[in-house]
């Protein structure tokens, strides 16, 4: 039972590290200069790093429920879920200032948003490796 559930989370896990790359990507390569759909992407990456946040909470609170401890890491993993902790809040807080505020917003600073964002997701999805192997 304790495997499935983190299988559960995992698949959205995983579903959120492909969205967070995939929004910024796209706003970069396929729809530059298409401020609409821009901001519904900078919309679900909002939604992606929030998801991030709650499902990686959810592996932790899973081992807490079933061994009445969290995961014991050390070292190289603690400072990798560090990493990904840090990404996921300045990710998600700056999709949701993008959403918010980018009709305001000159093109160079929506570029360098987007930009942003996309170097915390690939940030965040090389620590994950570094989480997976080092715990
Ligand atoms: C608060 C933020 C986050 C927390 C607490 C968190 C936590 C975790 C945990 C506990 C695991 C399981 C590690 C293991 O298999 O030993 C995991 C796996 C993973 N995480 Fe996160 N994560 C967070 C954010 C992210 C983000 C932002 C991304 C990517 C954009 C990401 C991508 C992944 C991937 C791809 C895996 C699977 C690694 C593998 O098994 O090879 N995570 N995460």
């Amino acid at each position: 039972m304790q495997n499935f559930i983190y299988a559960l989370i995992q698949v959205i896990h995983n579903f959120g590290a492909v969205t967070v790359v995939g929004t910024a990507a796209s706003a970069l390569w396929l729809v530059r200069g298409n401020a609409a759909v821009q901001n519904r992407l900078a919309l679900l990456a909002a939604v992606a790093w929030a998801i991030q946040v709650v499902s990686g909470m959810l592996f932790g609170i899973t081992t807490y429920y079933f061994e009445h401890h969290l995961p014991d890491i050390h070292g190289i993993a603690v400072d990798a879920l560090l990493v990904k902790i840090s990404c996921a809040v300045a990710g998600f807080v700056l999709a949701v200032a993008y959403a918010r505020l980018n009709p305001g917003w000159t093109v160079t600073r929506q570029l360098i948003a987007w930009r942003a964002l996309l170097i915390l997701g690939v940030i965040a999805l090389g620590s994950a490796a570094f989480l997976r192997w080092f715990s």
